[in-house]
């Protein structure tokens, strides 16, 4: 299903199960996607490695099996479960509108596994290096201030304002643009471009959304290949440039295909996920004022920041659930799996798990083991694009509550809704009202 289509309007609390069992519930339901902590809690304490029949994968919850099995990325293939998550049900027609009108297909890359994975992460390296991350600060930061001026000056005119559409989705946006050296964009179409592409591994798309999104993916492909012809004859100081142009000590480079697929999944993983961080912290501030008004009293405090942003990342990890495959026979939290078993990873269910977490559902930026969080991942895999977006979002918080005070919903809070996926665990529109400080 596309991101703007069915959106969930679950109850404001968790989704109560009742009586139900975990045998009747599913991943699948779109009240649970929408609010999922009391079933992620039943699984973690009844069946940690649950067979969700629904949606024919194994529910891993449990923060220690979890971070068990991100360490054996031999034995949990990356990309034996990308790919048999992706365009699910109708991969080969998919992989034929692509290799028709969108210049090839080119699977990603990164979802591989050692050694595969090991050669290009280092030739990726290259975008993410601290230099880069550094040049950028600025520019994000000029950007975001940007924003936030023209968000307080709609409040000031007494507007409502959809937080995810007019604040965190045009800043992520933005700074994916500034990152890629991308000037002349279109906001929308990146936004849909984004949504087709994380359609893909959302489990809920029927044919009819698969053939529109593989045809905005076309678009978005036509779109990354002009960008890279452009940088091939006339590098520049950006990242599109870096991976073009990016070699290894040994001289190893990256195909034309693997750079495409590297762009594509660096304008797109780096996008609803940010932008989601971002609309989750506009919820929190809104929602509990007693964290809104300590980031305020500790906003110049730099390690107080660092905690807040670790904090607000495992209270409300964007990605909920990636894919992974067994290569072999194997057990995990004293469930036997076979070869094949597709598992999801929760990383939602990780971070609440209060058996690593005290009173998970708090947010408490002081807690000892805040650093602790699975919102990035761990091991081989873990996020290329965790520090830009620490970055950013650090940015984000910093900025936007020196500018404005009051933030508070515009509508209940049971009527928040959601993205129907089990990928990421996305506000998908933010009503809210403010003040300028
Ligand atoms: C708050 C924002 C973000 C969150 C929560 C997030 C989360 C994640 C997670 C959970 C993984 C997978 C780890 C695994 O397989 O276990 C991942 C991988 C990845 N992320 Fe992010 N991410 C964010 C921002 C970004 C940004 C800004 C970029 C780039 C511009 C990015 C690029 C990537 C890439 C390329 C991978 C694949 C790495 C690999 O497989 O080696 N992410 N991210």
């Amino acid at each position: 299903m596309n991101s703007s289509e069915g959106h969930s309007t679950a109850s404001g609390c968790p989704f109560s199960s009742g009586n139900m069992t975990l045998s009747d519930m599913s991943l699948t339901d779109p009240l649970i996607q929408a609010r999922p902590q009391e079933f992620y809690s039943k699984l973690r304490n009844e069946d940690p490695v649950h067979y969700d029949e629904k949606l024919g994968m194994w529910l891993v919850s449990r923060y220690d099996d979890i971070v068990t099995l991100l360490r054996n990325p031999q034995t949990f293939s990356d990309k034996k479960g990308y790919e048999a998550q992706y365009a699910s049900g109708f991969f080969e027609e998919f992989k034929q509108i692509l290799e028709k009108e969108g210049g090839g297909f080119f699977p990603d890359v990164i979802k591989s596994d050692p050694p595969e994975h090991t050669r290009i992460r280092k030739l990726l390296d290259s975008a993410f290096s601290a230099h880069r991350v550094k040049t950028l600060e600025p520019a994000i930061t000029r950007i975001i201030v940007g924003l936030v001026e023209q968000l307080a000056d709609k409040a000031a005119a007494g507007k409502v304002i959809d937080g995810v559409k007019e604040f965190s989705i045009p800043l992520t946006i933005a700074v994916i643009c500034e990152q890629l050296g991308m000037n002349q964009y279109d906001g929308d179409k990146i936004s849909e471009w984004s949504a087709a592409i994380t359609a893909q591994i959302g489990r809920m798309q029927n044919r009819e959304q698969m053939v529109e999104n593989a045809n905005k993916i076309c678009e978005l492909q036509n779109f990354i290949i002009g960008q890279m012809k452009d940088r091939e004859a006339n590098p520049k100081e950006d990242m599109i440039s870096d991976l073009v142009h990016a070699h290894t000590e040994d001289g190893g480079k990256l195909t034309f295909g693997e750079a495409v697929s590297l762009v594509r999944a660096l304008i797109i993983a780096g996008n609803e996920t940010t932008a989601t961080a971002i609309s989750n912290l506009l919820f929190i501030l809104a929602t509990q004022p007693a964290v809104a008004a300590q980031l305020y009293d500790n906003v110049e405090d730099e390690r107080y920041l660092t905690r807040f942003i670790e904090e607000l990342l495992r209270y409300a990890p964007p990605v909920r659930g990636l894919a992974k495959m067994t290569t072999r026979e194997t057990e995990l939290g004293g469930t036997k799996l076979p070869k094949g078993a597709h598992m999801l990873v929760l990383y939602g269910s990780g971070n609440d798990d209060e058996r690593r977490f005290e009173c998970p559902r708090s947010f408490d930026a002081s807690r000892g083991n805040v650093g602790n969080h699975v919102a990035f991942g761990v091991g081989i895999h873990r996020c290329i694009g965790a520090s830009l977006a620490r970055m950013e979002i650090r940015v984000a918080a910093k900025e936007l509550i020196k500018r404005v005070r009051n933030i508070q919903l515009a509508i209940p809070v049971d009527q928040v809704t959601y993205l129907p996926t089990v990928a990421t665990h996305s506000i998908a529109s933010l009503p809210i009202t403010l003040m300028r400080r």
